[in-house]
């Protein structure tokens, strides 16, 4: 897919590799539907990187809220070209430690979030006569399972399920389904999650995100479905072996 003019929507666009991915969207000429909770960060954004990175305040987990969006927004003159899931929590901890609301938050955000914007986004990919790409964002916890992580690896599972499933479903109409799998990426995931900061080893964002314009850049009958991306040496300086 050539990305100049092209429409995208990046859920969980206020930070993380969400925001690396909306600018380098940008910077070869896409718009991008830019999804998340927290406005001041979206509006932060859009300051930085001008007029086609469009705010979108959302919560992924509320069903009606992405319909009347997808409605009011896109139409037979204005349709999405890429759909990127990236949105996601997680909550690290024993199983017996773990509260049923963190599990909750997890399930909703991280599997039903995108369930509810793909099957709005799908229809209008159907209708677009150019082949149209949807990258779902995993992680290698959607390969390994460990301990710690039980809740968050069954939704990144869940994810790899889903995008394989749809990457065959879809293939035919002229839609791409990718799945991502990144090991530990610089972030704020990992103070979200409890799980302590983050070391210089780790993945640095814009590395993940020229991963995802090459996928989005590969011509139209070529399609990469699935791609693992890890930090060479993923242990903090400090540690040796
Ligand atoms: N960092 C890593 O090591 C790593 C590795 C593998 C995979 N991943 C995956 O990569 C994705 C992005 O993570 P990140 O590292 O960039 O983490 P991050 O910096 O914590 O960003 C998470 C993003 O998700 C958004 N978000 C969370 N809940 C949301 C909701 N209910 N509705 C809408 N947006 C929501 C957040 O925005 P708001 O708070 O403003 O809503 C934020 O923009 C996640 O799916 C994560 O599981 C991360």
């Amino acid at each position: 897919m050539q990305l100049n003019d092209k429409i995208a929507i990046v859920t969980g666009a206020s930070g993380g590799i969400g925001k690396s991915f909306s600018k380098l969207l940008i910077e070869k000429g896409a718009t991008v539907y830019g999804l998340a909770r927290r406005s001041e960060k979206l509006e932060e954004i859009r300051d930085m990187f001008g007029n086609r990175f469009r705010p979108v305040v959302m919560d992924v987990t509320d069903p009606d809220a992405i319909d009347n969006w997808v409605n009011e927004t896109f139409s037979r003159e204005h349709q999405p070209d890429i759909l990127v899931n990236n949105a996601g929590v997680a909550s690290f901890g024993n199983v017996d430690e773990l509260s049923i609301d963190a599990w909750h938050q997890m399930m909703e955000t991280n599997v039903d979030g995108v369930f509810y914007l793909t099957r709005q986004i799908v229809p209008l990919m159907k209708r677009n006569p150019e082949v149209c790409h949807i990258i779902n964002i995993s992680s290698v916890a959607g390969l390994l399972g460990n301990p710690k992580i039980s809740a968050y690896n069954a939704t990144k599972f869940a994810i790899r399920g889903l995008s394989e499933a749809l990457f065959k479903e879809l293939r035919y109409d002229g839609i791409k389904v990718s799945c991502m799998f990144p090991g530990s990426i610089a972030t704020d995931f990992f103070d979200n999650a409890n799980a302590g900061g983050t070391h210089p080893n780790m993945m640095h964002p814009d590395d993940v995100g020229k991963t995802l314009i090459h996928l989005l850049e590969t011509p139209d009958n070529f399609l990469i479905n699935e791609v693992t991306m890890r930090p060479l040496n993923p242990k903090p300086p400090e540690e040796r072996d």
